[in-house]
């Protein structure tokens, strides 16, 4: 087909949270009718830190079956497991060879990861952003959706690959960064000034997709709003950032404007607010939550799902590795 080509993944760790749905995974599912969309869990990223192998291969099906209950549908797009194509491996390593230390040194992923973590900073973790390079260049991806601390990870991609095709000709096509439309940005429930995040240890801040909804509704409602003299609503991020975030979660999963929004709760109190956000999370999740439960139990399907999208991913990552390996000689 002649659509960009779209790649992106998530690690298969911890719970992801309506953040990581509003920002991310209902954007991959909309991409589904534009482009050529690839959506892998990255398994190989995830061994960057110890991880319990039980744990970690359960959490694997889980990040599958979440994707398809969101609507990733396996019939448009291409899912996978990361380690399921030994492409992403093999390229990497070749890419290692065209990557300096220096570039490495100063990504600041890295910087933070090694220092949060200092009994084992491992040759993995500070290669983690070749082989992310590795999985974007194996498919010839045009555009890769990127968070803010994700962007210097695909500068370095674009430079390799520049490096890469200065010498050996037009092998690698140069990713373009896309920033999804609509992308709502979810804040912290009791920190609204720093994003919602699915590592916060502070559970109150965070809304599991896949929170039983007594739950959510109940941390909703206790969300800080904003002691200003008079309660009103209205939507301005520095003044008012607990307001502002139970409005544009309002607005993300209602999908009425934030304006029209403003207009409708300008003399309703904060409570009315925030039960109709709880209503909405929830009205939103809902559906999600029980094709999860349907989906996550069928594992001869799972197992279909991923086979089929190994198969589907190698064939063009093949192609590539054969030019790569062409290239260098081999
Ligand atoms: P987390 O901070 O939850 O671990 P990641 O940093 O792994 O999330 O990001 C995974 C994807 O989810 C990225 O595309 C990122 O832009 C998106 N995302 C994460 N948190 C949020 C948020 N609070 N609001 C909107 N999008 C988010
Ligand atoms: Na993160």
């Amino acid at each position: 087909s002649t659509k960009p080509i779209v790649l992106s993944g998530c690690q298969p760790s911890g719970q992801l949270t309506l953040g990581n749905y509003l920002g991310a995974l209902r954007q991959w599912v909309a991409m589904q009718a534009t482009h050529d969309c690839l959506y892998m869990i990255v398994d190989l990223h995830a061994i960057t830190l110890r991880q319990n192998p039980a744990e970690l291969n359960q959490a694997c099906l889980d990040g599958l079956a979440l994707y398809l209950a969101c609507g990733i549908d396996p019939n448009k797009s291409t899912i996978f497991m990361q380690s399921h194509v030994p492409e992403h491996a093999q390229l990497s390593w070749v890419l290692n060879c065209y990557t300096q230390m220096g570039e490495l040194n100063r990504m600041t992923q890295f910087k933070d990861k090694s220092q949060k973590n200092q009994s084992n900073v491992n040759v993995g973790l500070y290669a983690y952003p070749v082989l992310q390079a590795a999985d974007i260049l194996v498919y010839q991806a045009n555009e890769v959706p990127v968070g803010e601390d994700q962007k210097q990870h695909l500068e370095l991609t674009r430079d390799v690959a520049t490096r890469f095709n200065n010498i050996y000709g037009d092998v690698f096509t140069l990713p373009e960064p896309c920033i999804p439309k609509d992308g709502a940005r979810v804040m912290s429930l009791q920190e609204p000034n720093k994003k919602m995040s699915k590592s916060d240890p502070n559970t109150n801040n965070v809304i599991g997709l896949l929170e039983d909804p007594k739950i959510l509704t109940k941390k909703i409602k206790r969300a800080v709003t904003d002691s200003d003299e008079q309660a009103n609503i209205y939507y301005d991020v520095a003044e008012k950032p607990g307001v502002s975030n139970l409005l544009s979660l309002l607005s993300a999963t209602s999908g009425n404007s934030i304006d029209s929004l403003v207009g409708q709760y300008t003399d309703k109190m904060y409570g009315h607010l925030k039960g109709d956000v709880a209503e909405s999370v929830v009205n939103l999740v809902k559906p999600i939550q029980s094709e999860y439960a349907r989906i996550r139990q069928d594992l001869p399907y799972l197992h279909e799902v991923m086979h089929q999208g190994s198969a589907k991913a190698r064939e063009k990552a093949s192609e590539t590795l054969a030019k790569v390996y062409k290239a260098v000689g081999f």
